[in-house]
């Protein structure tokens, strides 16, 4: 099958009759550790993967941005009388230019394809909310840096789609670097690159269960651990360190103590891997990434049968280092750190054993760590 770059031009010229300005480019991420850390104020550890949505368009002379997708209906819009509205995908169009503010916006033409897995855990969402907002900015005088792309982003999920995430993905869209995970600190937004050593190489895990509710429950843990951070007295649980956590369990009802005790010790999960990771130490890293899924099986409670079922199998096989669901669990992916050399016979015995165990069929992507999202003008080197 062509790439999405391909397939987003094909489309573009299909539908429209000019031919377009430059496209935007956005990754999917995946995290390696860290999930449920970024809206407490705490640490995450993701890569930008080597898998995109594609956005080509070309600028129009009114405020109408015209978007179609190979995903579903195309959409016309007003940028400067912005309304809820269908196709359901476009809502992260609209909310990223509303998060925007683009008033007077010149509006485009655009066609939208995407390598990305939808509702995978892959972030499809924030990476096509990341390419929008490169071409929304792709005016503004000095450029928007990525993290106010991010930000956005994060402001059209929470306020306009109504899903409470954090800031992991979108800014892991925006401001990877090639060749390395990004330790994020989402209290201040600081981002450390931590180079992926040789020898490791990172397989994503598709359980094929999708859940309905993911943004319920989401918002639902994200509720309690915001209730137990009023109710220790603090503002976000970033604060609470491991060696609290005694103090913690007398004063919450248990299962708050239990997610408490999940974003802590996770934390303190992620600095250790990005640690074990700057020293090469792909065993320490791999026995993190175990431990990081025992929290989220045993204390969040966000994994489920298949992918504890997934997780399982992959630790027991050779050249698996680690492996945890990853992201916002409750169905989805997970992720496990592979000897380079075994990949090939760590994927098909992975396949083989998940789809025997589970009557279903897995499917894997491995992934190599790639760079954030860009606007590319036509004719430019890029291009
Ligand atoms: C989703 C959210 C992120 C983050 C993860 C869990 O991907 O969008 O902000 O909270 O879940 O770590």
């Amino acid at each position: 099958m062509p790439d999405a770059e391909q397939r987003a031009s094909a489309l573009f010229a299909a539908t429209f009759s000019r031919a377009p300005d430059g496209r935007a480019r956005a990754p999917g991420r995946v995290n390696l550790i860290g999930d449920h850390t970024d809206y407490n104020g705490g640490f995450v550890l993701p890569m930008a993967i080597d898998r995109d949505t594609e956005l080509v368009f070309r600028s129009r002379q009114d405020s109408l941005v015209h978007i179609v997708s190979e995903h579903g209906e195309p959409a016309m819009f007003d940028l400067d009388h912005l309304s809820h509205g269908d196709p359901p995908w476009a809502e992260y169009v609209r909310g990223v230019a509303w998060a925007m503010d683009v008033r007077d916006g010149q509006g485009w033409d655009g066609a939208v394809a995407s390598d990305v897995p939808l509702g995978a855990g892959l972030s499809s969402s924030a990476s096509l909310e990341m390419a929008v907002a490169e071409v929304l900015a792709r005016n503004q005088d000095p450029p928007a840096d990525s993290k106010a792309l991010a930000v956005a982003g994060q402001r059209a999920e929470n306020d306009w789609v109504g899903m409470e995430c954090g800031i992991m993905d979108q800014l892991t869209v925006a401001a990877s670097l090639a060749g390395s995970a990004m330790l994020i600190d989402c209290q201040d937004l600081s981002i450390e690159p931590i180079p992926i050593p040789d020898g490791v190489v990172f397989v994503v895990l598709d359980t094929a269960t999708r859940r309905e509710l993911t943004s319920s429950a989401y918002n639902e843990r994200r509720a309690t651990c915001e209730r137990a951070a009023t109710d220790l007295g603090v503002r976000s649980l970033r604060s609470i360190k491991v060696q609290d956590l005694d103090g913690v369990a007398d004063s919450l009802d248990i299962v708050a103590s239990a997610r408490v005790r999940h974003v802590v010790t996770e934390n303190d999960r992620v600095v250790r891997a990005a640690g074990a990771l700057r020293e090469r130490n792909l065993a320490v890293f791999g026995e993190l990434l175990n431990e990081s899924h025992a929290s989220i099986r045993e204390d969040f409670e966000s994994s489920t049968a298949e992918l504890d079922m997934i997780v399982d199998t992959a630790q027991r096989l050779h050249g698996c280092f680690g492996a945890r669901a990853t992201g916002a669990g409750f169905g989805g992916c997970a992720v496990a750190a592979v000897d380079a050399d075994s990949v090939d016979a760590f994927r098909a015995a992975l396949i083989d054993e998940y789809n025997r165990r589970s009557g279903l069929e897995a499917k894997t992507f491995e992934c190599r760590p790639a760079a954030g999202s860009a606007l590319i003008p036509i004719g430019s080197a890029e291009d």
